[in-house]
């Protein structure tokens, strides 16, 4: 019946109110992209009376929203109510963890209750459409942007882009605390080159298919509703103006019903891509390859009709992406109350609740992850230990946000010092040692990483010597990674790594606490720190989170959802890496091997590691072909320490040959579990068509025979392993 209604709606809208649905604008505060400097944005409420504007984005609050909301339904002739967007990435006022953090904890109930806590917040403040999840996967830390993606595999970041459109959308979109989600950015934009955001980006139809598509396609098949499109080009073809990934694939193959967005100015930005002659030609390719809304071009609203009415773009492509927009408008429930997220009420009692800062205080233990703890240095004693707090980032309320956060005040984050503070029983001696930004954090604006001052260092050095044992939180501002913040060094920012050399010299007793949105190339730590904990940016509980880690009440549990690299020369690095033809060394002082000459090919910490504190023990692997394309696995898994503690036991499979080459391995399953010492408990895992399979260069799914190996374990370097045949 909804059909019914959005083409009855259709058959009334003139050419320019039907253009006026696909057209989105900024509001007028908060700024994502580049404002255009032509003037066009003048227009914009002369264009909203005139019902020339579908959507708006960045408007937020109740009565900024009822401000727009009503000018669309009470000023312009047919009264539609707009789609409000906004860029909920991991939470709205209350932060979440980043979403790369989320992904280390592996537990999807978490993340999708994340996710759905971000909804009830964002619909409370009047949102109803947020640009989330991003479903990008990267293999390379210098992209600023894989802080908001679930990392470098497709198998986990397809259960996690399922469980974050789950979480924001509901069982019921017409609810008034679920939101739309939106798969972004299709598709590519992980791959860009040298990690420099917005970069080229060319990938061979084997990674396309089995690498970038599949978290979009698990998406689809969770009913997000909208997708986005990318500011890449993909080999060759700019991601707005791609019939082939928007008709062909999304629309076409994957029959999507829902409607695209185009990232912000990404029409126009055919043009400096060098695919497009001026505005009109690019708003004809745009239409043309299934763009349906104009986020910030200025293109539709000013060139179709021109190109309609000259005959260069059917009117029957205008038909279908306004009715694609209606129909995610009339799911919303918004013809039926376009002031449903407009509840002041509501929004006071929503905003900031008891129940969200729990939520999100439970993620954000779940994704912290321990990267090395030698000779039990944690966790720590609650009672009667002297300890140096150094590091700016310890006392720092807004970095912890992270990027992406732009409802959320700054300074809202509980810092690591206030977390330890919440303990009593020790003393706790505070000393930032130096900065790790200069001036100020604005979101659209770039951070001065290149801070120089050490006049800090002799006090650090001093509560250090005095100190039973020192904590450090080091690593990356907030705001070094997100959109437009890729770095070629990724090391701890600024001086902070001649910091931690120069504490260590004075107390070796050190744990490292890393605040950071990307892997970080940390190889002087990993071979003199006694003990690293990687906390991400946590978001506004990430204080709490923090501290009870580090004193043991909550046992860590994360693993890593990206490879954490030696140096920076080894990136991209990858777990899913293919053999190639030189694999090994063949004799000592050969050269003639893929390797290379200055650095081993194995990462610093390889993808889904993680440590606890108790340890695990894998038994008993099993494998069953119980047909061609149906296998059982089933290994033990025994908590083999002293403490209660989770495990995230993984599956990997290796496919020995195949008609094109496979990756080494394969992540095909995981379960989240918790034992008590000394417990045991038997897993099993089924590998079906969809795990026992690839798609070929002609992106047609294929199983096929031959020799597989098994890896179960607690990582992507699992050792245990059984053989099957298929026939
Ligand atoms: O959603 C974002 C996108 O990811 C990057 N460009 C701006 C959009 C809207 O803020």
């Amino acid at each position: 019946s909804i059909d019914i209604k959005v083409n009855t709606l259709l058959a009334k809208m003139t050419l320019e109110e039907k253009i006026g649905q696909m057209n989105q604008y900024n509001g007028f505060w908060d700024v994502t992209g580049p404002v255009p400097s032509n003037g066009d944005a003048a227009n914009k409420y002369d264009h909203l009376k005139k019902g020339w504007v579908g959507s708006m984005l960045n408007v937020r609050g109740v009565k900024e929203v009822r401000k727009v909301q009503k000018i669309a339904v009470e000023e312009t002739r047919l009264g539609i109510p707009l789609i409000i967007g906004f860029d909920v990435i991991h939470g709205y006022k209350t932060i979440s963890p980043i979403p790369l953090a989320e992904a280390a904890s592996w537990d999807l109930e978490a993340i999708k209750l994340s996710a759905q806590v971000a909804a009830e917040e964002a619909a409370a403040s009047g949102i109803n459409w947020t640009f989330a999840p991003m479903v990008d996967i990267s293999r390379d830390a210098r992209w600023g942007r894989v802080m908001e993606g679930a990392g470098e595999d497709p198998y986990l970041g397809s259960l996690i882009a399922k469980a974050r459109v789950e979480g924001f959308q509901g069982d019921d979109l017409s609810l008034a605390n679920t939101i739309a989600a939106c798969a972004k950015h299709f598709a590519g934009y992980g791959f860009a080159e040298a990690g420099r955001d917005y970069n080229t980006v060319d990938v061979g139809t084997s990674t396309l298919y089995n690498i970038i598509l599949p978290p979009f396609k698990a998406a689809k098949e969770a009913g997000v509703r909208t997708f986005m499109n990318a500011f890449n080009e993909l080999n060759g073809i700019p991601a707005t103006g791609s019939a082939f990934l928007q008709r062909d694939i999304l629309k076409g193959e994957w029959n999507f019903d829902g409607f695209m967005v185009t990232d912000w100015g990404s029409i126009n930005e055919m043009i400096t891509h060098r695919q497009a002659k001026d505005r009109l030609h690019a708003a004809e390719i745009a239409i043309k390859a299934g763009s349906d809304m104009d986020m910030e071009s200025y293109a539709y609203v000013n060139e179709l009709a021109r190109l309609v009415k000259e005959g260069k773009v059917d009117e029957s492509l205008i038909d279908d992406a306004v009715k694609r927009i209606l129909r995610v408008k009339y799911e919303l429930g918004l013809f039926d109350d376009p002031y449903k997220y407009c509840n002041e009420t509501v929004e006071k009692e929503v905003i900031g609740s008891k129940r969200i800062n729990d939520a999100v205080l439970d993620v954000a233990k779940k994704s912290i992850v321990l990267l090395k703890n030698e000779n039990n240095l944690l966790p720590l004693k609650k009672n009667g230990l002297k300890i140096a707090l150094i590091g700016a980032l310890a006392n720092d309320k807004t970095s912890p946000l992270g990027s992406w956060r732009i409802a959320a005040d700054d300074e809202t984050a509980v810092s690591v010092l206030e977390g330890m503070q919440a303990y009593k029983g020790n003393t706790i001696t505070f000393e930032k040692g130096a900065d790790v930004v200069t001036g100020e954090t604005l979101f659209p604006k770039e951070l001065t990483i290149n801070v120089s001052d050490k006049s800090g260092f002799a006090s650090a050095v001093t509560a250090a010597k005095n100190a039973d044992v020192v904590v450090m939180v080091l690593g990356e501002h907030g705001l070094h990674s997100g959109e437009g913040r890729s770095r070629s060094e990724i090391g701890l920012t600024g001086v902070q790594q001649e910091l931690l050399e120069t504490v260590y010299k004075a107390n070796k007793n050190i744990v490292l606490v890393l605040n950071n949105g990307r892997p970080l190339a940390i190889e002087w730590a990993d071979e003199h720190i006694p003990a690293i904990v990687e906390a991400w940016h946590l978001g506004t509980q990430s204080g709490h989170a923090v501290a009870q880690v580090l004193y043991g009440d909550y046992n860590p549990s994360g693993k890593l959802p990206m490879t954490f690299p030696k140096n920076v020369g080894q990136v991209p690095i990858y777990y899913n890496h293919k053999s190639t033809g030189r694999p090994t060394l063949p004799a000592p002082g050969e050269v003639f091997w893929s390797h290379y000459t200055d650095v081993s090919n194995a990462p610093l910490y390889p993808f889904g590691y993680g440590l606890s504190y108790t340890t695990f023990a894998y038994s008993d692997l099993k494998v069953d072909v119980i047909s061609d394309t149906s296998v059982a696995v089933s290994v033990t898994l025994t908590n083999t320490g002293q403490v209660k503690g989770k495990e995230v036991a993984q599956l990997y499979l290796r496919d020995e040959f195949a008609s094109v080459t496979r990756p080494v391995r394969e992540l095909k399953g995981f379960e989240l579990v918790e034992l008590n010492p000394s417990e045991s408990k038997t897993l099993k895992f089924t590998l079906s068509k969809a795990e026992l399979g690839f798609f070929d260069n002609n992106g047609k799914f294929v199983v096929e025979p031959g020799d597989f190996s098994v890896f179960v374990g607690g990582s992507s370097e699992a050792t245990l392993t059984s053989q099957f045949n298929l026939k």
